[in-house]
């Protein structure tokens, strides 16, 4: 917690609006800020005790603005535990944003499909998750100051905001799926049988990030909206190889459509 309010306190010094609502930007998801009116952007390597992200496709900056006269914050580049982070990296910058008056979270991927009425560009509104994820941002003491010791999980995912994205994206004519969202570890894909298991358990995407910024999220009592753009179909008798590449390149175009609806639900 001294790293995250010496951060914090870097933040604060450097910038002119405090933003109520952050919005996390998926891999190829970028096109984002080119709706934002940037104030200030702030790369993780100029910022105290901020990891520094690995992953091709992915920038590194915090980038403070207004979206539609609201001001908001946007991560541009996540920290994955794949990379090697551990848990209390990966979700630094939402302990950040807590101290720094963030209210609301909209986490947005990339994910593979795993409902059969998945295709790939769709975008799905996460409605709950599974983590099979070997750690938990949480473990360990726990500080009081963020969070209860067993936070209530039971909806990670805001209903009445749920609703009105849902609502918003009828009156933009997007058609916008829902769903369970399990988070793995990765980075490696997964084998057939997986995806088999994966839908046995109930699960409509799979993806390698969002299950521990969104659990960190709730200890610290954030309101969360979460969208998956699915890249590709993870489903046993189509599933194909695929490449970073084209799961970036699928992204992109289907951003498109999540960049109107963020900016409408903004
Ligand atoms: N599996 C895991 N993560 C992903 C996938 C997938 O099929 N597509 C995009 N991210």
């Amino acid at each position: 917690m001294e790293k995250v309010q010496i951060a914090y306190e870097f933040l604060i010094s450097q910038i002119s609006e405090k933003p109520k609502t952050a919005i996390i930007l998926g891999s190829g998801l970028g096109g984002l800020i080119e709706e934002i009116k940037i104030l200030e952007r702030i790369a993780y390597s100029e910022i105290p005790h901020f990891p520094i992200s690995t992953v091709e496709g992915h920038g590194g900056d915090l980038i403070f603005g207004f979206l539609n006269a609201v001001p908001v914050m946007a991560m541009s580049g996540r920290f994955h535990y794949y990379e090697g982070y551990d848990m209390s990296e990966v979700v630094f910058p939402f302990r950040v944003m807590k101290l720094l008056g963030v209210e609301r979270l909209i986490v947005t991927n990339a994910a593979g499909g795993l409902n059969e009425d998945f295709e790939a560009g769709d975008l799905m509104l996460i409605e709950d998750m599974i983590s099979l994820l070997p750690d938990n941002p949480l473990r360990g003491r726990n500080n009081d100051k963020l969070g209860p010791r067993f936070p209530d999980m039971s909806e990670p995912f805001d209903i009445d905001w749920m609703e009105k994205t849902k609502s918003e994206a009828n009156r933009l004519g997007l058609e916008l799926k829902t769903g369970t969202y399990i988070g793995l570890q990765g980075p490696k894909l997964e084998t057939k049988a997986e995806i088999r298991y994966c839908r046995i358990i109930g699960g409509d995407a799979v993806g390698m990030s969002t299950v521990p910024e969104v659990i960190a999220a709730n200890h610290m009592g954030m309101k969360v909206l979460g969208i998956s753009v699915i890249t590709n179909e993870s489903i046993p008798k189509v599933a194909k190889e695929f490449t970073h590449a084209e799961v970036v390149a699928v992204a992109n175009q289907a951003g498109k459509k999540l960049v109107e609806l963020v900016k409408a639900i903004v």
